[in-house]
């Protein structure tokens, strides 16, 4: 009997420990850190803070890659603070392009919801890994690798991709290349294309230099 008392207030002791640390939702006006933001008063937290609705409209795709990433990562939504998900909604018209890019913090699943999306990524050996996918197909790219998607349909494409950290990261291949103030000789030089390459992608892409 003292025994089963005792497992029993071990259980209650262990589950209100859990209880505490069920979730973080960011506080985003803290700094984040190392392990992601401060969590608010738990007394503040409401049902809204685990909910987000901007992703139920399609991004605007009238831009140069005639696509749109809405990122529900946790600066948008801080209620998957500490949690080790997010979520982002691609929106491709017809010839969208998401331009090769990397997320150094996370894996990624892309779940097709319609339209036909070609999607591939590069391997650290180099070796591509290519597929279409269509409508309720799903594909995964690893942490870390370049990977890009492409409408490969006549009409406008929609996925939603999942990512194994709150706060995945997002780097452009293309914008780290040609869309900052690296200096044009350096590029040429470290990518082995020539000066009217460079200067015309730093144009597109908005760089300097
Ligand atoms: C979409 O973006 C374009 C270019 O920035 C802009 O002109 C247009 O008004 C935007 N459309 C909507 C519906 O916001």
């Amino acid at each position: 009997m003292l025994h089963i008392l005792f497992l029993f207030s071990l259980i209650l002791s262990s589950s209100s420990i859990s209880n505490a640390a069920d979730f973080c939702v960011a506080d985003l006006m803290a700094a984040e850190g190392p392990a992601g933001f401060p969590c608010k008063a738990a007394a503040k937290v409401t049902a809204d803070d685990f909910v987000y609705t901007a992703l139920a409209k399609s991004g605007n795709t009238t831009n140069i890659i005639s696509a749109a990433v809405s990122p529900a990562f946790v600066a948008q939504f801080p209620g998957v603070n500490g949690l080790g998900i997010s979520i982002a909604r691609l929106d491709l018209a017809p010839g969208g392009v998401i331009p090769f890019h990397t997320h150094p913090g996370a894996s990624e699943l892309l779940l097709c919801l319609h339209g036909h999306i070609l999607a591939g990524f590069v391997s650290s050996a180099n070796k591509v890994y290519i597929k279409k996918v269509g409508k309720g197909e799903i594909m995964v790219f690893p942490q870390g690798l370049l990977h890009f998607q492409v409408n490969a349909g006549k009409n406008s494409a929609t996925a939603f991709v999942s990512f194994s950290s709150p706060d995945p990261g997002l780097q452009i291949l293309d914008y780290a290349l040609f869309g900052n103030d690296l200096p044009s000789k350096l590029v040429e030089t470290v990518t082995f294309l020539d000066d009217a390459q460079v200067k015309k992608l730093k144009g597109v892409l908005g760089g300097t230099g």
